[in-house]
């Protein structure tokens, strides 16, 4: 195959609401995104994917969308969106949005139609959507068509008085599911996935992809996922994506999907296939949840990083795409923690474990995606009050934990841990009030460390974090690193994370403590040609017997 930008790239997974806020409401819009182009040429970024922007009441930050032609008025206009697409083709940086095509928002005017009977065009836009009339109890009381739950907590059912019916929504009560079985939606879908592509639009990221199939027979479960995600029928339907829209545009596409077996991988993203060029997957993710924990279940609560877990997934992903597919490699996203919080130590170890997740992350082979914050050690939330979140997810979730019998102190413990809002605070320019995101109260509040952890403050300091990841992304273009051959050392021991990458020029050594703690390593290499390239701690010499102390990690440079 024909080697593709997109296999060169390092994607900037750019946070909109909380990026930059330009015209004093609190609110990262196109305009400060605009202002800021040049930070992404200075971190060797050239790919950005925005996430959503199109017109939303903002249930679900945006991927709750009410009309998918329209720049919601809290990011800016059309035209804003025209002339960042204009300068940041100057700059030879590409712009991906995120395009949602598992549901609409329920002020969508497709479901306004939907619900209503007696809307002139009730008939056309009520199968656009997933409907089930109720079931009805021994007492003759109204129950739902089934016990699934919602991505987000509770019930994917919501009851629709005018029709006597349900809709289906696998995620918030105002996002219901599109019927990916009507052929008129579809073709409005993707008229309007090409509207966005004739406007200069270079990628997408698609969200929710593998959830487009439902199981019409709706059997019982609780909570049913295996009927509403990961249906083989999905995939009919990304392929036609791919077929009319996306390949004969050359556009190019990261699908969001969890769980793929290899056969489902190769469909998805395998260079012979033509539904995505590449796929966001999760194996690598929440290698911490302590299942047994029954009061903040799930994710929800933390356990122990299971460090041979994320090697292993890792490993797999690179197996099974060998010679037929390309990977994408991040840590995570707007939907998780922040990595430095999470896998790492946002206090004592902030400097050298927010390195440690740099050298193990971004000297592996395939195109990365690091997510905004990341490349400055931004940590979780320190919110001390249930309303200081945002996010729809979390107010489900805290009456769930209440009912399961957690206090107040647990639930909000467990939201600061591993709510999605930890990765959506505002981004911390610099230690001027409300870190230079905004000159008025921020939508969300800003993070207390700003004074600390900021981007001015790092870029100051030539051993920071930031530069650090500067300094990677400069040699992962040099040495084309995204197409080298790893290799992992000691895949299972529990505690280092140890690999080689063999590029063209040199091979990458990369030797990682994930732990708080000091341990011992065995290097079954021995080579006399080699540079220390990077180091947490101090530089020191390639051993075969080495003592980390916590998070140490170190690069080896070895010559061919
Ligand atoms: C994806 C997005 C998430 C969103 C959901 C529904 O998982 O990443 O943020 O809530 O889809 O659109
Ligand atoms: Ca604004």
């Amino acid at each position: 195959m024909k080697r593709k930008w997109w296999q060169d790239a390092i994607i900037y997974q750019l946070y909109l609401r909380s990026f930059k806020d330009s015209n004093h409401d609190g609110i990262g819009d196109f305009q400060g995104v605009i202002s800021k182009l040049d930070y992404f040429k200075d971190l060797g970024v050239n790919a950005i994917w925005i996430s959503p922007h199109y017109e939303s009441p903002m249930d679900d930050n945006g991927y709750d969308i009410s009309d998918f032609y329209r720049v919601s008025k809290d990011y800016g206009t059309i035209e804003d969106v025209k002339e960042l697409l204009q300068k940041a083709h100057q700059l030879d940086i590409k712009i991906l949005f995120d395009l949602v095509l598992n549901h609409t928002s329920d002020e969508h005017s497709w479901f306004e139609a939907a619900k209503d009977p007696n809307h002139p065009n009730h008939q056309k836009y009520h199968d656009y959507y997933i409907w089930q009339p109720p079931k009805y109890d021994e007492h003759g009381n109204k129950v739902m068509p089934t016990q699934w739950r919602s991505w987000f907590g509770g019930p994917v059912w919501e009851y629709n008085e005018p029709t006597n019916e349900y809709y289906l929504h696998i995620f918030s009560k105002k996002m219901p599911d599109l019927n990916w079985r009507n052929e008129d939606m579809k073709r409005d879908l993707k008229a309007m996935t090409k509207w966005w592509i004739d406007l200069g639009v270079d990628g997408f990221r698609v969200d929710a992809s593998n959830h487009l199939e439902k199981d019409w027979t709706f059997p019982e479960g609780h909570p049913g996922y295996e009927y509403f995600s990961s249906i083989p029928k999905h995939h009919e339907y990304l392929e036609e994506m791919g077929v009319e829209v996306f390949y004969p545009n050359d556009i190019m596409t990261m699908g969001e999907a969890g769980g793929a077996s290899k056969e489902e991988a190769i469909k998805y993203c395998g260079f012979e296939n033509k539904e995505f060029d590449m796929l966001i997957q999760f194996g690598h993710c929440w290698a911490d949840c302590d299942w047994h924990n029954q009061i903040t279940p799930g994710k929800w609560a933390k356990g122990t990083i299971d460090v041979k877990h994320i090697k292993n997934s890792f490993n797999h992903w690179f197996e099974m795409l060998k010679g037929q597919g390309w990977n994408i490699i991040y840590w995570h996203n707007h939907d998780q923690p922040r990595v430095i919080s999470h896998y790492g130590n946002d206090s004592m170890y902030h400097d050298q474990s927010g390195k440690m997740l740099a050298y193990t992350l971004y000297f592996m082979p395939g195109t990365p995606i690091v997510y905004q914050g990341e490349e400055i050690g931004m940590t979780n939330v320190d919110y001390e009050n249930l309303d200081d979140f945002r996010d729809v997810e979390v107010f489900t979730e805290y009456d769930n934990f209440m009912k399961l019998g957690a206090s107040h102190e647990v639930a909000m413990q467990a939201l600061r841990d591993r709510a999605r809002d930890n990765a959506r605070s505002p981004f911390q320019w610099d230690d001027s009030l409300h870190a230079g995101f905004s000159n008025v109260t921020p939508w969300m509040n800003t993070v207390k460390n700003y004074h600390d952890i900021n981007l001015a403050k790092q870029k100051e300091d030539e051993h920071s974090i930031f530069n650090t990841y500067k300094k990677i992304f400069q040699y992962r273009k040099m040495d084309d690193i995204s197409s080298g051959t790893i290799t992992f050392i000691d895949i299972e021991n529990p505690d280092t994370y140890c690999y080689k990458n063999e590029t063209t020029h040199a091979i990458y050594l990369v030797v990682a403590n994930f732990r708080e703690r000091e341990i011992d390593v065995t290097l079954p290499i021995d080579v006399k040609d080699y540079e220390c390239f990077m180091s947490n701690y101090t530089d020191r010499p390639l051993m075969t017997q080495m003592h980390l102390k916590p998070y140490e990690a170190i690069v080896y440079k070895i010559k061919k």
